[in-house]
């Protein structure tokens, strides 16, 4: 019989942490934060896989500087490595010009393959970057994989702050685990130092209150983390010195103490028997 994938429903010996990344719309910066502490993750020397569930909008190969399709061996899909994180996106697989139109079953069929059909190699980390709101995605996601956690993004306002909780609310149906808050853009540093709250101020804090949650990050507005996702590079990569690496460092810090790897099975070592 063929090994058993390590991330798998049936599988009881998995034990990589998923966290998916939700958010209640679409622009909040749901992707850049993935994409940036999948990268954290990995430079403090976790293994990471990246799963990009968004299958309408997805964006992480552009971001990532990804394209073409992965090849297969050993009957597994390989998926790409880049910053040290392992990156499956349905974006891999269709073309821009030729969007496939998911339906439930089907995206719950192809959902299931990523997770079961990839060589993602037991990671420590598995994240999963949600489209925006919550629906078909994230019941599949909790159903393959119950125990999963979310971590909601949302920016400072109020409006968006109300979006994002019912998202919030809406993950915990579908049987996800909301385990804490992003806020991102919560602010632009002037070159007078000053912070300007752009978005307005205090919408991740009490999103987090209302969740019962911790609020991992505040993470500010800096145009060269677009720039460098547009360029398919990573903040904490790039430029781990500016505020926003910091910041988006820290929130990976903060789901590691929230969310500890699990220990890996101590491999079983069979010593050669020698003569005498
Ligand atoms: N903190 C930030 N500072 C500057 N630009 C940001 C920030 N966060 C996200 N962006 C930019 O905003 C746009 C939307 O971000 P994205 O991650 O694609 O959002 P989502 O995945 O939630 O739709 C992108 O162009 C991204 O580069
Ligand atoms: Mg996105």
């Amino acid at each position: 019989m063929p090994p058993k994938p390590p991330i798998s429903p049936v599988n009881p010996e998995w034990r990589t942490q998923v966290i998916a990344i939700g958010s209640g719309k679409g622009g909040v910066g749901k992707s850049t934060t993935t994409v940036n502490i999948a990268a954290a993750l990995a430079r403090q020397g976790y293994s990471v896989g990246l799963l990009d569930a968004d299958v309408w909008g997805f964006s992480i190969p552009r971001m990532l500087g990804l394209s073409g399709q992965p090849k297969a061996a050993d009957g597994l899909i390989q998926p790409p490595e880049v910053f040290g994180v392992k990156v499956i996106s349905i974006g891999l697989f269709t073309n821009e010009d030729n969007p496939v139109v998911w339906r439930g079953p089907m995206l719950h069929k192809a959902l299931q393959q990523f997770l079961e059909d990839v060589a993602w190699d037991d990671p420590d980390y598995l994240l999963v970057d949600l489209p925006p709101g919550t629906g078909d995605v994230s019941i599949s996601i909790a159903q393959f994989l119950p125990g999963a956690s979310m971590i909601v993004v949302t920016t400072p306002q109020a409006a968006a702050e109300l979006v994002a909780q019912r998202a919030g609310f809406m993950a915990e149906k579908s049987g996800l685990r909301v385990s804490g808050v992003i806020e991102n853009m919560s602010y632009f540093r002037g070159d007078d130092g000053k912070r300007y709250p752009i978005f307005g101020a205090g919408g991740g804090r009490s999103l987090a209150d209302r969740l019962g949650v911790p609020l991992l990050a505040e993470i500010p507005l800096e145009p060269r983390l677009r720039e460098l996702a547009d360029q398919g590079s990573a903040m904490v990569v790039s430029e781990p010195g500016s505020e926003s690496a910091q910041a988006l460092e820290g929130a990976a810090k903060e789901l590691v103490n929230l969310l500890p790897a699990r220990p890996r099975p101590v491999p079983r070592i069979s010593l050669p028997v020698g003569p005498g």
